[in-house]
């Protein structure tokens, strides 16, 4: 194949696969907060207290708002960085009360051009069924300081991921050495978080969130790891359904944390292969099962990609510009699957979501 400049994470090949998606997920989803009483969050509490206490006597009866310089004793300056590091930080700021949160990863190529796809990503939370509280949870990763200033500029939570030695800043060629660094780097990454505790949701940035994911994903403890298909082929249990890493749900435990350990452990010995790839190789190994890592295959009625649609606009959770090549095409073809979303929300009329051909995508795998 030739190659051709992408962005960083998502050139989503083709699974031919048959496909017969009719059973639908039991997405009831259970509620279970598993109330984790953060220290940093009493201590600032504790810390704040004491500041309202010794400032309020001398602000003008206006005890929430900071004392005038001068009363500012050094002896009550706190150091607040409480926390292990600035990872630690902003994970504990981004996530949810019971440690979770969605993190998506963006370089340069994801934050520019007339309609950046971050800013594509960002409109389908507005304009999604109870997505907008989300982004209070949403952690934006850059790896690379254009990507890191537009992901500040636009209010967001945002990490810059830094990595000795390679140099992310331009978009990448599909498949080459720093393409298949960068995707490593990305699980090693993810890993790490892993191993802090939270659980997410990693969401590619092509993917378009018009409802909230947490109504169909299952919440208790049964499932590891519930992960997007390409084609799904009507079984959730089923390892023969091609996955697809631009969409899971990861809980944090020791057997997601050994197998990103594995994964990322696979780095050097499938050359040449995507992370995606290896992924799927592992979860159909024998080994897998000794993991003990429960997976449930996402149905794309609900969790849908241009590979294979959801016909059913009242179903649909996300829709992911898979089977696409060039990030300008996924933007073309997604403004359409949100102008047809928006058509839906004003009209009430469900008959054309779904049935529009993805034409840019399409092309985008001609030769040019
Ligand atoms: C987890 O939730 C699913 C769906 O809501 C339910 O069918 C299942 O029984 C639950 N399992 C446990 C262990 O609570
Ligand atoms: C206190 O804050 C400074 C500057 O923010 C930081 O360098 C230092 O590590 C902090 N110390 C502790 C004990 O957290
Ligand atoms: C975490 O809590 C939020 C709200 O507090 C809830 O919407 C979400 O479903 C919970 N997630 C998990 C994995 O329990
Ligand atoms: C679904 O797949 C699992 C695992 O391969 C298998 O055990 C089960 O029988 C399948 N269920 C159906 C209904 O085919
Ligand atoms: C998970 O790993 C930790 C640390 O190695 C260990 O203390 C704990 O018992 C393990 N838990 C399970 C359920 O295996
Ligand atoms: C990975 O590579 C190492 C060293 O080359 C080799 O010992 C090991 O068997 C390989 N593992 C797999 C699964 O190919
Ligand atoms: C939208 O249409 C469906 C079925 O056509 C109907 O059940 C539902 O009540 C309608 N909703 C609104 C808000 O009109």
């Amino acid at each position: 194949m030739k190659s051709s400049a992408v962005g960083v994470m998502d050139v989503d090949d083709h699974h031919d696969q048959p496909l017969s998606s009719t059973i639908k997920s039991m997405g009831i989803w259970m509620k279970k907060n598993v109330r984790v009483f953060d220290v940093s969050v009493l201590s600032l509490l504790f810390v704040g207290l004491i500041y309202i206490f010794l400032s309020s006597p001398s602000s003008n009866n206006k005890p929430f708002l900071p004392p005038r310089k001068p009363h500012c004793h050094p002896t009550i300056m706190y150091n607040m960085s409480t926390y292990r590091d600035e990872l630690e930080e902003v994970l504990a700021k981004t996530s949810m009360a019971n440690k979770s949160l969605i993190i998506a990863v963006v370089n340069k190529a994801y934050v520019e051009g007339e309609k950046s796809m971050l800013e594509m990503f960002l409109d389908s939370f507005w304009l999604g069924e109870n997505t907008r509280a989300l982004r209070d949870h949403l952690l934006i990763v850059t790896v690379d300081q254009t990507s890191y200033e537009r992901c500040k500029f636009l209010g967001l939570h945002c990490y810059k991921l830094e990595t000795n030695g390679v140099d992310f800043v331009g978009e990448k060629l599909y498949m080459s050495a720093d393409f298949i660094k960068m995707m490593w780097r990305r699980t090693l990454f993810l890993g790490d978080v892993l191993k802090r505790g939270y659980n997410f949701i990693f969401t590619d940035t092509d993917v378009m969130w018009l409802r909230n994911p947490f109504s169909r994903l299952i919440l208790n403890e049964t499932f590891d790891l519930q992960i997007s298909t390409d084609n799904f082929n009507g079984n959730e249990s089923s390892k023969a359904n091609p996955i697809n890493t631009g969409f899971y749900m990861v809980r944090s435990n020791n057997k997601t944390i050994a197998l990103f350990n594995t994964w990322y452990s696979r780095k050097d010995n499938f050359t040449g292969m995507k992370e995606q790839d290896v992924l799927q190789a592992i979860i159909r190994e024998p080994m897998f099962t000794g993991l003990g890592v429960n997976v449930r295959f996402l149905d794309t009625l609900y969790f849908s990609g241009f590979c294979q649609d959801s016909r059913d606009v009242r179903a649909v959770v996300t829709v992911h510009a898979n089977c696409c090549r060039s990030i300008s095409a996924k933007v073309a073809d997604l403004m359409a699957v949100i102008r047809d979303w928006k058509r839906f929300k004003s009209t009430n009329e469900s008959l054309t979501f779904g049935s529009t051909e993805h034409l840019a995508c399409r092309n985008s795998w001609r030769r040019h």
